[in-house]
């Protein structure tokens, strides 16, 4: 089948890709010349782990193809998937203008029958201002439906995510347009919810809605572990491992962050007012989000005896997560800009995202490895769990660094070795 995707980020790129690799014909439009010419030389704009080859292959198979230009990719199309970014406007409301910009593009280019489905996350409703416009601007014979189908990838996962999702949520209005969505996913496992689009929307801003809500209560549980002498990861394993609730995503940390937790939260909390409900759970999370995020701060001030000013702090990690060099929304940019408000100086190293993260953080020292992150340092906080920090030679940062002082935002390392090797250690909930 042949098919487009409209925007090249860690949805377009991932998905499109899959989708060739399946054996589909996929056109990627983009807005940036330069972007597109490297991408048709295989040079992807992201890190995403094995997606550079899966690239490099379908490009060399000539089923990837990459343009500019809508004429060439629409008219063939039986498919066309809006995977453009919707970012948060200062309201908290999702900011669409991409998106209703590139509907009129595709409009204009209509050939055959084609189906338009958004795979950006987008309000309940959104559907229908897209097929105004289309109906407005589209030629004269040409036919369309429109469709939701939310993308629930995670970055770091993000191929085997799309070949293997949990679900896949196809929303649409017509039986055609249901069956050719189908077909085109057959080849993916997962369970199917075939619903209306209304459905559809709803589902991607509930699923992160609920995920943002079991970060914060973990974090607020190992929050208030920590006031009683309990083991807040104790308790959390003790919680999680009740089948109805979960393991997975009950951990206490830094808090959430990256591009969809904070934006989709906010994005709910303003869906739901303009429908007349007020969504206080979700306001509590992103408070309890946010202190999650200072309290790393306070825990730091703590462990230097009250004082930054001046202390040199080593970051180790500052993307929002591992294995994606993501920094939009991580808690490494509230961290660093409240240590360096107080006067800190900041040594930082990431494995992956020092070049988007130079983007964001000014006065901040990068280095290329842990180690050069612990010599002289008075501090060193984790804030990523990347894979690379796990097994680090701790004996060696403890030579390299001022202090031996240790705070462990994601929870990786054991309390009990750090003490014996003599480091004061502080983690979140323990
Ligand atoms: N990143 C994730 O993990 C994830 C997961 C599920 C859903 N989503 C949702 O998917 C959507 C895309 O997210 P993303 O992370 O891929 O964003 P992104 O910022 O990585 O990618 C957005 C893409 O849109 C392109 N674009 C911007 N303006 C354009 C224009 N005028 N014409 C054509 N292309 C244009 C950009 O060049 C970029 O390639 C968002 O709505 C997001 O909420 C993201």
């Amino acid at each position: 089948m042949t098919i487009t995707f409209i925007g090249h980020g860690y949805v377009g790129l991932v998905t499109a890709s899959v989708f060739a690799d399946l054996g589909n014909k996929v056109w990627v439009i983009g807005h940036t010349k330069e972007k597109i010419e490297n991408l048709k030389k295989g040079i992807i704009p992201i890190y995403e782990p094995g997606l550079a080859e899966i690239v490099e292959r379908n490009i060399k198979a000539k089923r990837l193809l990459f343009t500019l230009d809508y004429k060439e990719a629409i008219p063939e199309s039986k498919i066309v998937f809006i995977a453009v970014g919707t970012p948060p406007k200062e309201n908290g409301e999702a900011d669409l203008s991409v998106v209703l910009d590139v509907a009129k593009k595709i409009a204009k280019h209509l050939g055959r029958y084609t189906v338009v489905v958004t795979k950006s996350t987008v309000p309940v409703g959104t559907y229908k201002k897209i097929k105004t416009i289309i109906e407005k601007d589209k030629l004269g014979t040409s036919s369309f439906d429109v469709a939701s189908i939310p993308e629930f990838l995670r970055e770091g996962q993000a191929i085997s995510d799309t070949l293997h999702p949990d679900r896949i949520v196809i929303g649409t209005e017509s039986q055609k347009a249901q069956d050719l969505l189908v077909e085109l996913h057959k080849p993916i496992d997962g369970n199917y919810v075939l619903t209306n689009i209304e459905t559809a929307e709803v589902i991607k801003y509930a699923s992160n809605a609920f995920l943002a809500t079991k970060i914060s209560f973990a974090n607020a549980i190992a929050y208030f572990s920590e006031l009683t002498g309990a083991d807040g990861l104790s308790v959390l394993k003790g919680i999680g491992l009740d089948k109805r609730i979960g393991r997975e995503f009950l951990n206490a940390g830094a808090g959430y962050g990256g591009s969809c937790f904070p934006k989709d939260v906010k994005a709910l909390i303003a869906i739901a007012h303009a429908y007349g409900y007020d969504f206080d759970l979700l306001r509590d999370v992103e408070k309890i989000n946010r202190n999650a995020i200072l309290n790393i701060v306070s825990k730091a001030k703590k462990l230097l005896g009250g004082n930054i000013q001046n202390k040199k702090i080593g970051i180790l990690g500052l993307a929002f997560k591992p294995d994606t060099d993501d920094m939009r929304d991580a808690p490494s940019i509230v961290i660093i800009n409240k240590l360096l408000e107080n006067k800190a100086k900041i040594k930082a190293y990431d494995p992956v995202s020092v070049k988007n993260a130079k983007k964001i953080l000014r006065n901040v020292e990068f280095v290329n490895n842990s180690y050069d992150v612990a010599h002289d340092s008075d501090l060193l906080i984790v804030l990523t769990e990347w894979n690379e920090f796990r097994q680090l030679d701790l004996q060696k940062i403890k030579k390299l660094m001022k202090k031996p002082l240790l705070l462990d935002g994601r929870n990786i390392y054991d309390p009990k070795i750090m003490e014996e090797l003599g480091f004061s250690y502080m983690g979140v909930g323990r």
